[in-house]
């Protein structure tokens, strides 16, 4: 056999990309550690070109050389394991492509690793979900430009595509490809964020229902705030289950598998001001304790809702307003952590590029990537997106609003941790003279710590105590 590439992990990832490759023309051997999956795979799809094989031997064997093996796999040590039992039957020149959601620092190891013995290793970070991978996701590839080149043309006909471009572009080295995905998640958590803020302003302060919900989303959608979250989002607002609106009966404790919190993390690292997706993240740890938000709820005091809005279509205006200023804030706040990571990890990561392939295929796509890509066309190494004249335009037309929903909204006593946090970033990064004086001043009192002034060049330190 002389298949063009193999795909390890049958679980719904792994089968619909596999599935998504052999759609394209291409012969797939497919592996799973649990061998019904892999039957599984074969008799529900008897056209497809996708073969079966049960041991990594024969799977290795039936691939063309250089041989480019997938990995659709839980992320973490399984990825490591499955690498193991690969390692005795590869050649030099082979190519693994790790397209799971692992951690950009693993990926870097194994890229180190697999080099010593000529194994090459793309961590592609792949977007979609369970439908996209199927019908075409947008992918991340990180690694050697030469090694990607050579499976180009596969990636290139699996992921979406936005005007005839195709959803896949080269990232950079080793993790990098990983790394986009990371903070691509992080921005993903935030725009959820967003929206689920304003599905409770809509429902609590507007006493909306469902339906009337959905319509007003429906609506957005038809505008600046067009994305593939807040279509769903219409969408999920509408579903019954039998009498009842399907989301008035699902836990409000929303969970998390990681992403979201390494995005956190390696912010903190690059003393990046990350604040909207780490509130969403902090957010849903809050929404899970759920317990606990139980008992507080009826000892801790807070103010009754009482809204009077007398224009109801002016106020879902200005909602509308602070969502998409939110969003914009966020972005730029994601996409200056992909500068300051390039920089830092030398990277020479596309902005543009990378805002390209995230316009149709991934979970975050929608219709403000489009200015973005055009902000990067014109300037490519932007400091903040804040400075483009599009974001300008935005931030001083709507800011207004924002901070109008969000103080009405905080003094009904209903949290918005995300809208919150998206407007006291955007005042904090317009301040010239902020309050940090006073720190300094604090650091040096009980540290010795030191500062500079305005007045003079140099260092300072005062002997506070006299
Ligand atoms: P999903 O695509 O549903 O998000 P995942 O949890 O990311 O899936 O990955 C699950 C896949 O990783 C499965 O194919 C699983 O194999 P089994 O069907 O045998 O469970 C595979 N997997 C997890 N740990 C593995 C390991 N140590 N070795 C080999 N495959 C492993």
């Amino acid at each position: 056999m002389n298949n063009d590439i193999g795909v390890i992990g049958m679980a719904v990832m792994g089968r619909n990309l596999a599935l998504n490759i052999a759609n394209h023309g291409y012969n797939v051997s497919i592996f799973n550690r649990t061998v019904k999956k892999t039957k599984d795979v074969v008799y529900n799809n008897p056209k497809k070109t996708i073969f079966p094989f049960f041991f990594i031997k024969d799977f290795l064997n039936s691939l063309k050389k250089p041989r480019c093996i997938f990995l659709m796999v839980q992320s973490g040590s399984s990825v490591d394991n499955v690498i193991s039992s690969l390692i005795p039957y590869l050649n030099s020149g082979d190519i693994i492509i790790d397209g799971g959601n692992s951690f950009y620092k693993d990926t870097i190891r194994r890229y180190h690793e697999l080099l010593k013995d000529n194994i090459n290793f793309i961590g592609a970070g792949i977007s979609g979900g369970e439908y996209g991978a199927l019908t075409g996701p947008s992918i991340m590839p990180g690694g050697k430009k030469v090694v990607y080149n050579i499976i180009k043309p596969i990636l290139k006909s699996i992921s979406s595509k936005f005007d005839n471009e195709d959803c896949v572009s080269y990232i950079g080295p080793d993790g990098s490809g990983h790394y986009v995905k990371m903070v691509h998640n992080g921005i993903e958590y935030a725009d959820m964020q967003l929206i689920s803020e304003t599905y409770s302003i809509l429902k609590n302060i507007l006493n909306l229902n469902n339906e009337e919900i959905s319509n007003i989303f429906s609506f957005w959608n038809k505008g600046e705030l067009k994305s593939y979250l807040i279509e769903i989002t219409k969408n999920i607002l509408l579903k019954k289950d039998g009498k009842h609106d399907l989301i008035d009966c699902i836990l409000d404790s929303a969970v998390n598998k990681g992403t979201g919190k390494w995005t956190c993390k390696n912010a903190l690292d690059l003393e990046e001001s990350l604040t909207i997706i780490t509130n969403s993240v902090f957010s849903r740890y809050l929404s899970s304790l759920k317990s606990q938000r139980t008992l507080a709820s009826k000892i801790l005091s807070g103010p009754k809702i009482n809204s009077i809005i007398h224009n109801q279509e002016d106020f879902i205006e200005k909602l509308r307003q602070a969502l998409y200023l939110g969003k914009i804030i966020s972005y730029s706040q994601g996409f200056s952590q992909l500068g300051s990571a390039s920089k830092k990890y030398f990277w020479n990561l596309k902005c543009g590029n990378i805002a390209k392939i995230f316009r149709s295929g991934c979970i975050i796509q929608a219709a403000c990537l489009n200015k973005i890509v055009d902000i990067y066309k014109y300037d490519d190494i932007i400091i903040n997106l804040l400075f483009s004249p599009y974001f300008q335009d935005i931030s001083n037309k709507y800011h207004s609003s924002l901070r109008e929903i969000v103080s009405y909204v905080i003094k009904q006593g209903i949290s918005i941790p995300a809208f919150s946090s998206a407007i006291t970033y955007y005042d904090g990064y317009r301040t010239k003279e902020s309050s940090a004086n006073l720190i300094q001043a604090q650091r040096d009192y009980f540290g010795a710590h030191t500062y500079k002034r305005y007045d003079k060049e140099g260092i300072y330190h005062t002997n506070w105590i006299e």
